[in-house]
């Protein structure tokens, strides 16, 4: 499927506040979001795995002090900000979805699958 551009590689610090832009998953509207950790961008829906809650406790703030794991804001899961996957809590060995996303020339893309698509109205939140 076709790239889509998402934000640009300033959006992002290191550790920093997470981008959220907007999708449907399995047909559902919801969102999703990228962090920089590592200099790498790292994308997953924004959805526990606990209850298919949005994670950031606020807008757009997804990673603990040490800038490498989310924790939910409801019950507090950690995943590993690297990959997704569960590092404790009620998330209980499952892991985040990720979404496919590249860096380049400046800016991040992504690429939707047939279960994560573009909605009608557009990416932004
Ligand atoms: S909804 Fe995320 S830990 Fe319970």
């Amino acid at each position: 499927m076709q790239q889509i551009q998402v934000c640009q590689s300033g959006d992002l610090e290191e550790g920093g506040t997470g981008y959220r832009f907007r999708v449907l998953y399995n047909s559902e509207e919801t969102t999703a979001f990228i962090v920089r950790v590592d200099n790498e961008v790292r994308c997953f829906l924004n959805r526990c795995s606990h209850v298919p809650v949005e994670l950031d406790w606020n807008y757009g703030e997804f990673l603990d002090d040490s800038g490498r794991i989310v924790v939910c804001a409801t019950h507090g899961a950690s995943y590993d900000a690297t990959d997704g996957s569960c590092l404790g809590g009620p998330c209980d060995g499952n892991p985040l979805v990720r979404l496919n996303i590249e860096e380049k020339d400046g800016a991040v893309y992504w690429t939707p699958t047939e279960l994560i698509t573009v909605p009608s109205d557009g990416i932004e939140d």
